[in-house]
């Protein structure tokens, strides 16, 4: 007897009849990344952490064009959060270092590819010539709009709240205007569409103070893979799985014939 044919995991509808399968109709517009994993790749190797972080940096570009050629509008990476200042110096001072690096040496192919730099999270603790590069970076790209890359760096999910608060008061906002909305355009992201999709390398399962408000609703996505191994395969796996979850925001599943009710 013939044995039982397996089901192939990417249906045959995700499929196209290049060697590359090909992306399912329903992509996100809005990709959100928590790039982990890079010490855990440097240690692996014998090398030292920031290794790991340059290597992280190497799998940027790869990640970036993957996400043009994918059609994915809005890509945000977690590159330095408010509580990564407690780590050794020597690290903090490699991470500086690799932003300012970036915006040096990439910026330009960025421009020209069409990606429109942003940066998240507060100028206010970076040295003033880096600070002042981040602007220029920002400045210079505003008007493309073929993906726009925020770039969250000194970012906390609380910390943009609680400056979000501060400023409705500042502005004397009234009680009656404060909405859902409103607050969403005194955040960090304004403008932006929330997550669609909120990636995690390294096997970790947290959220670590990202995104917190703009995520309420994103489906996440775990994968061991560490961040500078999560390649181009890794993020088009990451949007299939997307593609076949059911966003039901609190409401019921659409198809079926028992509706259950959801809670998130
Ligand atoms: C988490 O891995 C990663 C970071 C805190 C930094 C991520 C930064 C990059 C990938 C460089 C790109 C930077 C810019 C400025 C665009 P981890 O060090 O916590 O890894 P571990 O959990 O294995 O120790």
């Amino acid at each position: 007897m013939q044995p039982a044919p397996s089901f192939p995991k990417v249906l045959p509808q995700d499929m196209d009849s290049s060697e590359t399968p090909s992306l399912p109709q329903k992509i996100p517009t809005h990709i959100a990344i928590i790039m982990d994993g890079n010490g855990r790749w440097a240690l692996a190797r014998g090398l030292p952490r920031l290794a790991g972080h340059r290597a992280g940096t190497e799998n940027l570009r790869r990640i970036i064009e993957a996400c043009i050629e994918f059609g994915i509008k809005y890509l945000t990476l977690y590159a330095f959060s408010t509580e990564n200042w407690g780590r050794p110096a020597e690290e903090v001072q490699g991470l500086m270092r690799i932003l300012e690096d970036v915006i040096d040496r990439e910026l330009q192919q960025l421009h020209d590819q069409g990606v429109q730099l942003r940066h998240i999270g507060r100028l206010d603790g970076l040295k003033p010539i880096l600070r002042q590069k981040v602007l220029q970076a920002v400045e210079y790209t505003k008007h493309n709009d073929r993906l726009t890359l925020n770039v969250a760096f000194n970012y906390g999910g609380r910390d943009e709240i609680v400056c979000a608060i501060k400023r409705i008061i500042e502005d004397g906002v009234p009680k009656e205007a404060i909405t859902d909305e409103l607050i969403s355009r005194y955040l960090f992201t304004a403008g932006v569409p929330d997550p669609d999709l909120i990636i995690r390398t390294s096997g970790e399962l947290r959220g670590s103070n990202f995104l917190i408000w703009q995520g309420a609703y994103s489906e996440w996505y775990f994968t061991p893979t560490y961040w500078p191994d999560f390649d181009k395969e890794e993020l088009r796996k990451a949007i299939v799985e997307y593609s076949r979850r059911e966003r039901r925001y609190g409401g019921v599943i659409s198809s079926g014939k028992e509706a259950t009710t959801d809670a998130g």
